[in-house]
C-alpha cells in the first residue's frame, strides 16, 4: 500500500521552532564535537559515509560517555539511550530545543530518550580509500532524515517517500564529486534532504533543492533551519517542473535508478530499466542549464548490447544534443545480479524483490550496471562538441573533473592547443610506456607505441611511433616546442609534421600522461594516515 501523503505527513515528527533555538542545538552539535570527522574518528571509520548499523556489518554501538557519543547513538545508530545519560550528557537548554523541535522524544514516565528522526553530519571529509576523495570542505553540516529501513522489510510496508539517508556512500561519492569552485545559480534535483544544495550555499549566489516528495521538501527546510542557511530555496514537484525561474549553472543530482516494477519507492525506483527519471534528467536539460552551465549526475546505469552508456546519455539529451559535452566517468561496473545484491545489502531495496527485479531487466539486454559520474556541460558558444568515458577505478576528485573539462576545451581548438607550445612539459609519475617494434634488418624501428595512464583516470591510448622520443624529451626543463625542435633535428618527425604533432600532444594531455605548465592534472593525494586502523570494508 503507498500510503496518502496527507497521511504520511500525519508521522511528520519535526517542528519549525525559532532561529534561536535552531542555533542553539547547531552551537551544541559543533560543541560535542558531533562533526563528521568527529563521528568518524569515534566510530573508527574512514568517514561519516561508511558508516553501518549494528545489524548492518557493525560489530557493536558506541558506548556513551560523552555528548558526542550520545549523540551517535540517539541521532545516527537510531537506538534510545537511558534518560540519566542523556542528563548526565546533554546541557538542559540543549535538551529542551531538541524536543522542542521535534528532534528526541520522552514519554511521560519512560525511563528512555529516543530520536524521532536520524540527523548526522554530512560534510564529506577527506578521504582516500581509493573510493573518493574530497578536498578543501571545511563547512559543517547537519542533516535530517529518515531512520532507513531494513532490507527485510517487505516492499509494501515501506513508506514510499522515506526520506534518503543525507549519509549513504552513494550520497558520498555524489558530495565529493561536485566543484568546490564559485557558481552563480545551483540547483539540486532529486534533492532529498537538500544536501548538495547545502553543501553548495556557501560558493552560489543562490541554491535551490527541489524533490517530488512533500515529506521530503519538509525535510529539507529543517535542514536548511537547522544550518541556518540564508540562500538555500526548497521547491516541491516534479523534477524541474517546481523552478519556475529557471537557468541554473550548475546542477547537481542523485537520482532513483533501481530498475522496478512501476515507481513505489520514490528514493530508489527508476521505473522498469532504472533510467526513467535519468532520461527526463537529460532530455529536459536544455530547459534549466545556462550556457556554460554543468550538470553532475551520479547514479548507475547500463552497458546494453543495443548500446553503451556514452552513446546511450548521449540520445537522451534529445534535439539539443548539439548544444552538450559528455564526460561519463565509470566508478566501477557489475553483473546486473551482483548490482541487486548490493542495492539490498544497502537496504535500498527489499530483498524479497531480487528475483523479479532480475527478471524483467533481462528485456533490456543489459550486459553490466555501471555506476558512474555523468558529467554534461552546455557550450557557451557554438563549437562541436564531444563525448568521452573514462574509467576513475573508484578514485574521484572534483579537481580532476574540473582539469578534463578544461583540457578537452584546449585540445579540441588547434590555436588554444597552438598557445601551449612555449610551456614546459613533463611526463606524469602514473604513467607507463609500451613501445612496439619491428625487425628493419640489422635493427629495431619503432612502429607504435601505447602509453597508460593511471591519474587522473585510468587511459589506454595508441599513440604514433614518435612519442617514445617525444615523451623522454620532456623533462620539466624543455618546452613543447623545443621537444619538436629536438625530434625534428633527430629525424624522429618531419618538420611539416605540425598539426599531427600538436594532436597527438593534445591526445597525450587529455590522457593525463603530459602535464603542461599551467595546465598539469592535479596532484595524486596522498593516502590517509588511519586506512590501516579502519576495520570496515570499502562500502
Ligand atoms: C536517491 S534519493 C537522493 C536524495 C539526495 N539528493 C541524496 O543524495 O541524499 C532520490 C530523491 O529523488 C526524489 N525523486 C524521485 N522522483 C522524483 C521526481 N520525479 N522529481 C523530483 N524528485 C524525485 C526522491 O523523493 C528522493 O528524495
Amino acid at each position: 500500500m503507498v500510503l496518502m501523503e496527507s497521511e504520511r505527513m500525519a508521522s511528520f515528527p519535526l517542528r519549525f521552532g525559532t532561529e534561536s533555538q535552531f542555533a542553539t542545538v547547531r552551537q551544541f552539535l559543533l560543541d560535542a564535537g558531533f562533526t563528521a570527522a568527529g563521528v568518524a574518528e569515534r566510530l573508527e571509520i574512514p568517514s561519516i559515509f561508511h558508516f553501518k548499523f549494528v545489524d548492518g556489518g557493525r560489530i557493536a554501538a558506541a558506548d556513551v560517555r560523552n555528548a558526542r557519543d550520545a549523540l551517535i547513538r540517539l541521532f545516527v545508530e537510531a537506538e534510545p539511550i537511558d534518560a540519566r545519560l542523556v542528563e548526565r550528557h546533554i546541557p538542559a537548554p540543549a535538551f529542551r530545543e531538541l524536543v522542542d523541535l521535534g528532534l528526541l522524544s520522552r514519554e511521560p514516565g519512560d525511563r528512555e530518550v529516543r530520536a524521532t528522526v536520524a540527523l548526522a553530519p554530512a560534510d564529506p571529509a577527506r578521504l582516500d580509500d581509493g573510493l573518493w576523495l574530497d578536498r578543501d570542505w571545511r563547512q559543517p553540516i547537519h542533516v535530517v532524515y529518515d531512520v532507513p529501513v531494513s532490507s527485510s522489510v517487505p516492499e509494501q510496508e515501506i513508506p514510499s517517500d522515506l526520506v534518503f539517508a543525507g549519509i549513504g556512500s552513494n550520497t558520498g561519492v555524489y558530495l565529493a564529486t561536485l566543484p568546490r569552485s564559485r557558481c552563480g545559480r545551483f540547483l539540486e534535483a532529486c534533492g532529498g534532504t537538500g544536501v548538495a544544495a547545502l553543501m553548495a550555499s556557501s560558493l552560489a549566489d543562490e541554491a535551490v533543492t527541489a524533490d517530488i516528495a512533500e515529506r521530503a521538501t519538509r525535510f529539507a527546510e529543517f535542514n536548511v533551519r537547522l544550518n541556518g542557511t540564508r540562500n538555500v530555496r526548497v521547491v516541491q514537484g516534479d523534477l524541474y517542473e517546481p523552478v519556475s525561474d529557471r537557468g541554473f549553472d550548475r546542477i547537481a543530482a542523485h537520482p532513483p535508478y533501481v530498475p522496478s516494477r512501476g515507481i513505489r519507492n520514490l528514493y530508489a525506483d527508476g521505473g522498469d530499466d532504472g533510467e526513467f527519471i535519468i532520461r527526463r534528467i537529460l532530455g529536459e536539460l536544455h530547459t534549466v542549464l545556462n550556457p556554460g552551465g554543468v550538470l553532475y549526475l551520479n547514479c548507475a546505469t547500463s552497458d546494453r548490447e543495443t548500446g553503451q552508456v556514452e552513446d546511450r546519455l548521449r540520445a537522451m539529451l534529445g534535439p539539443a544534443t548539439g548544444e552538450f559535452d559528455l564526460l561519463v566517468l565509470d566508478r566501477l561496473d557489475m553483473e546486473p545480479i551482483e548490482f541487486f545484491a548490493r542495492a539490498a545489502e544497502r537496504g535500498f531495496i527489499p530483498l524479497d524483490t531480487i528475483g523479479s527485479r532480475f527478471g524483467f531487466l533481462k528485456e533490456f539486454r543489459v550486459q553490466r550496471m555501471v555506476y558512474a559520474t555523468i558529467v554534461v556541460r552546455r557550450l557557451a558558444s557554438p563549437r562541436p562538441v564531444w563525448t568521452i568515458r573514462r574509467n576513475s577505478k573508484g578514485r574521484l576528485d572534483p579537481a580532476a573533473i574540473e582539469w578534463l573539462l578544461d583540457v578537452e576545451d584546449r585540445v579540441r581548438r588547434p590555436s588554444a592547443l597552438a598557445q601551449l607550445l612555449d610551456r614546459r612539459a613533463l611526463v606524469a609519475e602514473e604513467s607507463a610506456l609500451c613501445v612496439w617494434s619491428q625487425p628493419d634488418g640489422p635493427g629495431w624501428t619503432t612502429v607504435g607505441c601505447t602509453v597508460n595512464a593511471e591519474w587522473p583516470f585510468s587511459a589506454e591510448v595508441n599513440c604514433p611511433p614518435w612519442t617514445a622520443d617525444f615523451l623522454r624529451r620532456c623533462d620539466g626543463a624543455r618546452t613543447v616546442r623545443d621537444a619538436f625542435s629536438d625530434l625534428v633535428r633527430a629525424g624522429r618527425i618531419g618538420e611539416d609534421a605540425g598539426d599531427a604533432f600538436l594532436q597527438g600532444v593534445g591526445t597525450l594531455m587529455s590522457a593525463g600522461v603530459l602535464a603542461l605548465e599551467g595546465a598539469a592534472p592535479p596532484p595524486l593525494p596522498p593516502v590517509i594516515p588511519n586506512r590501516a586502523a579502519w576495520r570496515g570494508g570499502v562500502p
